[in-house]
């Protein structure tokens, strides 16, 4: 069974005017919209590293040629591809359906995938909080986890090591939630994450760091169907991310729409950052 984990390093990418226009005239123009509309440069290329990942994935692992592939968003905005409905494949038996998500965050975008099961996918960056102590940011986030949860949390040393138990914990709930495809307004003080109990058993998480401070989380569940075999003895080893290159993300893109140089003008007039995170970017 297929399973796929790319990262790419948006953060670090200057794309240059060709790359740029290249890439929104691969995307959907709905999307390439979505990405023109938002005031950092940090958020649109990461949101343009996340289509291409997604319509690579489609195209090399599902075989679907990049100019068929049609992605929608479900109502909550979960991405799922909504043509063609059906992969037309030789004679042999049917393989499982794939499930993909994706996330971005910090300097990277991910994608898993994985036949069989659902998938949600988070990563997290540890970054010390602006303008007010580690104990006033837990503080404000009391709700989110659970005693048990806080207590490991704040049992894991010092405040930065603190600090990546926090997001390490966040990143697992969210991948959960991802895969479930819910979004904002699931109470997270339901979600059980201690994988010794029983009520998750049939979820497993996978959990990577893509370097010293990106954590991620990969959750894979039991895809809605009956008899399934338990997962975790249907699963193969877990796969470790691959970081791909920008020519890697292109390397099987076919435009859908013509070159529009007005979406390198306006890209290119965007600052990288909000000013705060750009002082915590240039102060490392
Ligand atoms: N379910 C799964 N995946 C979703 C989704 C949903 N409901 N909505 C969007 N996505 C996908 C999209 O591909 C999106 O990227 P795109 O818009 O560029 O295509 C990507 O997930 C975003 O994921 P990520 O980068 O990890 O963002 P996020 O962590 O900020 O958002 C959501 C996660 C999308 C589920 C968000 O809507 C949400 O509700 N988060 C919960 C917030 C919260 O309270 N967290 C507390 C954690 S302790
Ligand atoms: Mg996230």
């Amino acid at each position: 069974m297929g399973s796929v984990r790319w990262a790419f390093r948006c953060g670090s990418w200057t794309p240059s005017r060709s790359d740029w226009l290249l890439a929104a005239r691969c995307i959907q123009r709905e999307e390439k919209d979505r990405i023109g509309q938002f005031a950092f440069a940090k958020d649109a290329k990461s949101a343009m590293a996340g289509r291409l990942l997604l319509r690579r994935f489609v195209c090399e692992r599902m075989g679907i040629p990049w100019s068929q592939i049609r992605l929608e968003r479900s109502p909550r905005g979960k991405p799922y591809l909504a043509a063609p409905l059906k992969v037309s494949s030789d004679s042999g038996p049917e393989l499982p359906a794939w499930s993909f998500n994706l996330s971005h965050q910090g300097d990277y975008a991910v994608l898993a995938a994985e036949q069989g099961v659902q998938v949600g996918v988070d990563i997290m960056k540890t970054t010390m909080p602006g303008s007010i102590s580690v104990p006033e940011f837990f503080r404000i986030m009391t709700r989110q986890f659970t005693a048990y949860e806080w207590s490991v949390i704040q049992s894991a040393g010092l405040e930065n090591q603190q600090l990546a138990a926090f997001y390490r914990h966040w990143a697992l709930k969210e991948s959960f939630i991802k895969a479930i495809g819910t979004g904002l307004g699931f109470n997270l003080q339901r979600t059980k994450m201690h994988l010794d109990e029983e009520e998750e058993e049939d979820w497993i998480f996978e959990e990577s760091l893509l370097d010293a401070d990106h954590h991620i989380a990969v959750a894979l569940g039991p895809a809605d169907r009956a008899g399934t075999a338990p997962l975790c003895s249907s699963l193969p080893p877990p796969t470790s991310f691959t970081l791909l290159s920008f020519s890697d993300l292109i390397a099987s893109a076919s435009p859908l729409t013509a070159e529009d140089p007005s979406c390198w003008e306006s890209f290119n007039m965007k600052a990288e950052a909000p000013q705060r995170q750009r002082e915590t970017h240039t102060s490392k």
